[in-house]
């Protein structure tokens, strides 16, 4: 047997998505800044695309953006947000993904704007009192926090954080990329500057992901070039990720119901499974239905000699996971998000994450190979 728990890295693409995308790889090919009708094929795709994703979130299509994936998204709004609509004060979590936190150190570092980390839990909740706070004590800031944790789960309640912004007049971007598909989100209810989201993490497919740009903002473009996605980033757009992410968000979107129920109960049956089989495991994150993202669960394990090679060891065995976020995997630099939640480290650390093509069997398949693994003093 062959497991895949390693869905907040990346997720599989799914045949409806293949596909929507193949017309698009095989005869679509005109480019969409061509008037002629090859040209005005791949551009009605785009817009089609865009309406979609719009209608989805509760957006307007203008304030739609497709960027090259989570990072670029992410970039984008920090960047933009400092270079063009006066912000000189970022506050962020020691706890966000590299895709910000490394942006706003790199601006920060360049003296370009004051950086603040509010205070997070060892859940990793964020203290708004603090947020408060540090809004209170700086000139117009931006706020970028993430909507869900990838490594941990644990999840920011959006309209509390937006309500604060607001109040002290702040920019809001949240990192929406492990949510986007996989929770209900209305833009027209919730007042935010800017949103991000990547394919890959909802079947669709990798190299490919968007920016959401409220409408009351406005900035320069973040790519210079030609005149895509309305001047905003040049670049010939990527008309078969474009075509495939809309179809994968719109597939997420219409499973979502059932997404939730089903993948929530198998979380539900992994954290039942290794507190019964496993003595010793704790949690790291919230793991409530509430207060975390259910496709993602982080467990520590009993310390052991050779905790570095329980990842190792679960591959052998064909169960794939993560040791934290799938981007620092392999640098051998332990993750910053349960350095900052102070897990303890002698405790061997892994990141199952789940999608709804998991199943109760797959979870008992890798219970087992942990009791063996535990049973020999991995
Ligand atoms: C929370 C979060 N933000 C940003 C990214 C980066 O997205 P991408 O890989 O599409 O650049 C990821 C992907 O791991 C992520 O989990």
């Amino acid at each position: 047997m062959k497991v895949y728990f390693d869905n907040a890295a990346t997720t599989p693409v799914i045949p409806e998505v293949v596909q929507a995308m193949l017309p698009v790889l095989q005869s679509q090919f005109g480019n969409p800044s061509s008037i002629h009708s090859f040209g005005r094929e791949t551009r009605s795709a785009i817009e089609t695309a865009r309406k979609k994703v719009a209608s989805i979130l509760k957006a307007a299509p203008a304030e739609i953006f497709f960027t090259s994936g989570g990072t670029e998204a992410d970039n984008m709004a920090i960047r933009c947000a400092v270079h063009d609509l006066g912000i000189r004060h970022i506050i962020t979590s020691s706890l966000e993904h590299h895709a910000v936190l490394h942006t706003a150190e790199d601006i920060a570092q360049r003296g370009e704007v004051k950086l603040s980390l509010v205070k997070t839990d060892e859940k990793g909740h964020v203290d708004l009192d603090h947020l408060d706070q540090l809004l209170r004590d700086n000139e117009r800031s931006l706020v970028s926090l993430m909507h869900a944790n990838n490594e941990i789960a644990t999840l920011l309640p959006l309209a509390k954080v937006s309500e604060i912004c607001r109040r002290h007049n702040a920019l809001f971007h949240s990192d929406t990329v492990q949510t986007i598909g996989h929770y209900p989100i209305d833009l027209s209810a919730l007042d935010i500057d800017f949103i991000t989201g990547a394919a890959h993490k909802f079947h669709g497919p990798k190299g490919i992901g968007f920016l959401y740009i409220n409408g009351k903002v406005k900035i320069h473009p973040f790519i210079t070039g030609g005149a895509q996605e309305r001047n905003m980033r040049g670049g010939t757009e990527n008309v078969y990720g474009i075509v495939g992410l809309a179809k994968a968000l719109e597939i997420a979107d219409e499973k979502m119901t059932s997404d939730i129920q089903q993948v929530s109960a198998l979380k539900n049956y992994m954290i039942a499974s290794l507190q019964n089989e496993i003595p010793g495991v704790k949690f790291n994150g919230d793991i409530t239905a509430e207060g975390s993202l259910y496709t993602v669960l982080n467990v520590s394990f009993p310390p052991t000699e050779h905790a570095e090679m329980l990842l190792f060891n679960l591959d052998i065995a064909g169960i794939a996971c993560s040791s934290g976020s799938a981007c620092s995997s392999g640098s051998n630099v332990g993750s910053h998000v349960l350095k900052g939640i102070g897990a303890d480290p002698d405790r061997p650390a892994i990141r199952f994450s789940f999608s709804r093509y998991n199943t109760r069997d797959e979870v008992d398949f890798c219970i087992e190979r942990l009791k063996e693994l535990f049973a020999v003093k991995v």
